[in-house]
C-alpha cells in the first residue's frame, strides 16, 4: 500500500487551527465552549465533511466522523484526540492527533484502501480542564467514568453549570446518552506529541506509547484571617498565603523525596482572596496536580501531602478543606494494537521505541472501554503548554503515515 502524506495541507491546517485563538501568535489559548472553540469545531466539521466523512455530534460536543467501512455491522476501529487549548498553550498539543488522524483517513482514501470495519475519528470534548476542572470531559463521559450528574455539578468559574454552558454552545441532549458501551469500538489509537524530551534526546520519530500515568488533581482551600496590611502587626497574623507558600514548597518536597523519578506534583493555580496589595490574604484556593505512573505511590503521596497540609495549618491557626477533583488509575496499552503499531512502524522505516506517557490523554478513558494504544512523536526540547512547542512536520508526516497504516490493519480484522 503506498500511502502519501500531505505535509503541505496538514501545515496550512495546523496554521488555520492555531489562528483561531484568544491571544496573539504564538500562543493559543482556545477554551472549550469559549467563541473561539465553536469557531474551531466549525472549522474542522467543514473539514471532516470535505474528506466525505459522516460527522455525528453527542450531547457533550464529541465529535464522530465517520468512514464507512464494508462491514458496518462490526465495531469500529478509532483515532483522535483534542483541540481545546490551555491558556498559552502551542498548536500541536492535541491538534496533531486530530487533524493527524484527517490525514491519515484522506490518505487511505487516496491510496485506494477499503476498510473492512469503519474507522472514525474523535475529536473529543475538553481534554484540558481550564474550564470545568476535569480533564478529558468527553472521553471521561463516553467511557461512562463521569456519571451525567456531572452536568449540574461541574461549573466555570462564572458559576455556570456545564448543563447550562454546553447547552448555550448549541451541545443539547440528556448528558447520560454520550456513554457508549464497552465493546462499541474494536480498537482506539491515538496520535499525540510526546510533550517530553526522550525521542528527541535518541533521535527516534516514534515512541509507541505501554503506559499512561495516573492523574489526580485537587482543590485546597486554606482560610485564615484578613485585615489591614499597615495597621496589623506581625504576632499572631494568620495569613492564608503565608500558610498556602508553605504548603506549595512541602508539596515540592513531598514528590521530590517520593523515592520515584516518576512522581510529580504541581500546585499550578492560586486565588487569593481578597486580593488586594494592602490587605492580609484571608482565604487561598490551591489548585494540585499530582501523577505518577504507580498508582499505589501517587496515593501516598496525596496521603502525606494531607498530612504535611494538616500541620502546617494547625500551626499557622487556618482552616483547611480538601477537594478532590479526581484521582484516576493508570492505563496499560493494548498488545493487540500495540503489535499493530509495531508493525505499521516497520512499513514506515522510522525508528522507535517504547515509552511512557506521563501526561494523560483521551487514551486513558478509551482504554477502559477498548483495546488502546498511543503513538507519540518528538516535539522540540519536549517543551509543551508553552506558546514555543513546536513538532517538525516530517516527524508530523512520519505519525501519521504510522497511524494510517495502524488503522488500516486494525479495520482488517474479522470478527
Ligand atoms: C494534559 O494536557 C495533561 O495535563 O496531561
Ligand atoms: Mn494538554
Ligand atoms: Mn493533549
Amino acid at each position: 500500500m503506498h500511502i502519501h502524506i500531505d505535509q503541505a495541507r496538514i501545515t496550512q491546517e495546523i496554521e488555520a487551527l492555531a489562528a483561531i485563538s484568544e491571544v496573539e501568535p504564538p500562543a493559543v489559548t482556545r477554551i472549550v465552549f469559549s467563541e473561539q472553540d465553536l469557531r474551531a469545531r466549525k472549522w474542522l466539521n467543514e473539514r471532516l465533511s470535505e474528506a466525505g466523512l459522516a460527522v455525528r455530534v453527542d450531547a457533550v460536543g464529541n465529535t464522530f466522523a465517520q468512514w464507512e467501512g464494508s462491514r458496518p455491522d462490526l465495531p469500529a476501529v478509532a483515532t483522535g484526540s483534542h483541540i481545546d487549548a490551555i491558556p498559552y498553550a502551542g498548536k500541536f498539543d492535541g491538534v496533531v492527533g486530530v487533524l493527524g488522524g484527517l490525514e491519515a483517513i484522506r490518505s487511505l482514501k487516496a491510496s485506494g484502501f477499503r476498510p473492512i470495519r469503519s474507522i472514525e475519528l474523535i475529536h473529543f470534548t475538553s481534554e484540558e480542564p481550564t474550564r470545568f476542572g476535569v480533564g478529558c470531559l468527553g472521553s471521561r463521559l463516553l467511557s461512562g467514568t463521569l456519571s451525567s450528574e456531572a452536568d449540574i455539578h461541574l461549573r466555570d468559574a462564572d458559576g455556570k453549570t456545564l448543563q447550562t454552558v454546553r447547552t448555550a454552545a448549541g451541545f443539547s441532549g440528556d448528558l447520560a446518552s454520550v456513554r457508549l458501551p464497552t465493546g462499541f469500538y474494536s480498537a482506539f489509537v491515538e496520535l499525540h506529541i510526546e510533550q517530553g524530551p526522550i525521542l528527541e534526546r535518541e533521535k527516534t520519530t516514534i515512541g509507541i506509547v505501554t503506559e499512561i500515568a495516573a492523574p489526580a488533581s485537587f482543590l485546597i482551600t486554606l482560610e485564615g484571617q484578613g485585615g489591614h496590611a499597615g495597621a496589623t502587626l506581625m504576632p499572631g497574623r494568620r495569613d492564608a498565603l503565608c500558610a498556602a507558600s508553605e504548603l506549595t514548597l512541602a508539596i515540592e518536597q513531598l514528590a521530590q523525596i517520593s523515592g520515584a523519578i516518576d512522581t510529580v506534583a504541581t500546585v499550578g493555580t492560586c486565588e487569593v482572596h481578597p486580593g488586594a496589595i494592602n490587605s492580609i490574604p484571608s482565604r487561598v484556593k490551591l489548585g494540585v496536580d499530582l501523577r505518577d505512573i504507580d498508582g499505589n505511590r501517587r496515593d501516598r503521596i496525596l496521603e502525606e501531602i494531607r498530612h504535611a497540609a494538616n500541620d502546617i495549618t494547625r500551626r499557622r491557626q487556618v482552616e483547611i478543606q480538601f477537594e478532590m477533583l479526581n484521582a484516576d488509575a493508570p492505563a496499560t496499552s493494548s498488545p493487540r494494537v500495540l503489535k499493530a503499531i509495531r508493525a505499521a512502524v516497520e512499513k514506515t522505516s522510522v525508528s522507535l521505541r517504547e515509552l511512557v506517557s506521563r501526561a494523560y490523554h483521551d487514551s486513558l478513558f478509551m482504554a477502559r472501554i477498548a483495546p488502546t494504544a498511543m503513538i507519540f512523536i518528538p516535539c522540540r526540547d519536549g517543551i509543551s503548554h508553552r506558546p514555543d512547542e513546536f513538532a517538525d512536520i516530517s516527524d508530523i508526516a512520519a505519525g501519521v503515515e504510522v497511524l494510517a497504516r495502524t488503522v488500516a490493519d486494525l479495520s482488517r480484522e474479522g470478527d
